[in-house]
């Protein structure tokens, strides 16, 4: 229809005019490896007899054949354009149908259209939650994707929320008229590019391009909330003008090999090519700020540093109580950075007290943040567990419970050495600060950490052959 014959510069386009000079050189092309209407399964045999070599960046976005779409190919792409060197950042971009067909006309139905044999056909946007097709192609890309620690960006994780409270320029012919098509929305094309400038300037720790003068007044979408996010929300259009602060090229956002939970794309998790270290996470069962659990995780965090392992503790006391009305796309902002920081580990070190015989109330709770949507990020991943506790045990039945616990998510532990230290009997932490002052100890935590170390490489060599 007349909408898409008119010239419409795409999404891609858009954002390369918005790069800054300095980050895309004269030398830098753009190429489109991608035919209308072909899967990723026949796309992958004849990837490369159009495509170069060297690449800074690919852009994966497989748009309506998403539904059609042989997982394992996806896969198979990702794997053989790491295979490159240098390997390019790659980016994951899902667009998904926003719509289905209504049962009744009413004021819930947002839009009409007439069918080929002139029936009145009334539409309805999927509620936020819902499990549709599309969510499902959405959640296998963002699994493949979170686990090649590639960069997973999605329209709906933008403009969803917005779409659905019924924000100004989030009308459905904002987004996507057709339901599925941002180029048929009149900013779909806009947010999409929002989208690529937004990864870009995190990918590269640029800071926010001021507003230009003369931008338009629409809404940035739904995820813009930070000032930087708002700003990405924003249309770029002085991006020109703008120095990036550090690196000249994107080859500089493809050498970076650490992702960091804090550094959020704003649609979903951000994730640059996968570092060679191992990333484990150290998780903390106690919010108490002189925690000895805590402490217990900072002496595991220092042996492996010291032996060159991305070890990082993320605390979970932001989190809210679990609730699955609040999961999914839609999630807090302290949820999804939880959940990226889970998703890009290769295996977790978690170190909690007892409490009433049981597990920690705010370890229990991130279990289950990252347990489910899109799917359970815990699957496959290497596990250590220490623990600080009371009188007679020293946590280990909370260690139990936690290895019971782990079945059901798929986590595989370490079995020894164990280390469960009763805090109040063996005095062997500072009480003011939570650090370990027992040399045996941290000897034990040292060895704990070896075990779960190994553990992790092999389980992290044997799923890079398929997840
Ligand atoms: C509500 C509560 C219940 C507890 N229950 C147990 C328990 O069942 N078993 C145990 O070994 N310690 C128990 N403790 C002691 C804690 O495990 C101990 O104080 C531990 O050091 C707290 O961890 P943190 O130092 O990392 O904050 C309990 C403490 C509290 C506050």
């Amino acid at each position: 229809g007349a909408p898409l014959l008119r010239p419409h510069k795409g999404w891609v386009l858009r954002w390369f005019d918005e790069l800054p000079q300095p980050v895309l050189g004269r030398s830098h092309a753009l190429n489109n490896s991608a035919m209308d209407g072909t899967p990723a399964q026949i796309m992958l045999p004849c990837l490369f007899t159009h495509l170069p070599r060297v690449l800074d960046v690919v852009i994966l976005e497989f748009g309506s054949l998403a539904l059609h779409l042989h997982h394992p190919s996806i896969e198979a792409i990702v794997r053989r354009l790491r295979t490159l060197q240098p390997p390019p950042a790659v980016v994951f971009v899902t667009v998904r149908g926003l719509c289905k067909r209504a049962q009744r006309e009413d004021a819930a139905t947002v839009r009409v259209t007439q069918s080929r044999s002139g029936e009145r056909v009334p539409w309805e946007l999927y509620g936020a939650n819902e499990t549709t097709p599309w969510s499902l192609a959405e959640a296998s890309f963002e699994r493949v994707c979170a686990h090649y620690d590639a960069s997973c960006l999605s329209l709906y994780a933008a403009v969803g929320e917005g779409l659905q409270q019924s924000r100004p320029n989030f009308a459905l012919d904002d987004v996507a008229s057709d339901c599925l098509h941002p180029s048929t929305g009149k900013l779909g094309t806009e947010y999409m590019a929002d989208l690529l400038a937004h990864w870009q300037r995190a990918a590269m720790a640029l800071p926010p391009p001021p507003p230009p003068p003369d931008a338009p007044t629409r809404a940035p979408p739904s995820v813009a909330r930070s000032p930087e996010k708002a700003a990405a929300g924003a249309t770029t259009r002085n991006h020109e003008r703008r120095t990036p602060r550090s690196g000249s090229s994107l080859m500089f956002a493809r050498s970076r090999t650490t992702s960091t939970p804090q550094a959020e794309s704003g649609a979903v998790a951000l994730g640059l090519p996968r570092s060679k270290a191992l990333k484990i996470l150290g998780i903390c069962g106690s919010l108490r700020t002189a925690s000895c659990n805590h402490g217990l995780l900072r002496a595991a965090a220092e042996q492996a540093e010291a032996k060159g392992v991305d070890f990082r503790i993320v605390g979970v006391g932001d989190l809210p109580l679990y609730n699955e009305d609040l999961d999914g796309h839609q999630a807090p902002k302290a949820v999804r950075l939880w959940k990226a920081a889970v998703a890009a580990a290769d295996g977790v070190f978690i170190a909690s007290p007892e409490t009433n015989f049981g597990l920690s109330a705010p370890l229990k709770n991130a279990l289950d943040w990252a347990s489910r949507h899109p799917s359970n990020l815990w699957k496959g991943k290497a596990a250590a567990v220490a623990s600080a506790g009371g009188a007679t045990s020293g946590g280990a039945r909370a260690q139990m419970q936690l290895r019971q616990v782990g079945v059901f998510l798929d986590l595989t532990f370490v079995n020894a050495p164990e280390v469960a230290i009763r805090r109040f009997e063996d005095k062997c932490f500072d009480e003011a600060t939570g650090e370990l002052r027992s040399d045996t100890w941290r000897g034990r935590v040292g060895e704990l950490l070896e075990r779960l170390l190994k553990l992790a490489a092999i389980m992290r060599k044997a799923h890079s052959e398929t997840i």
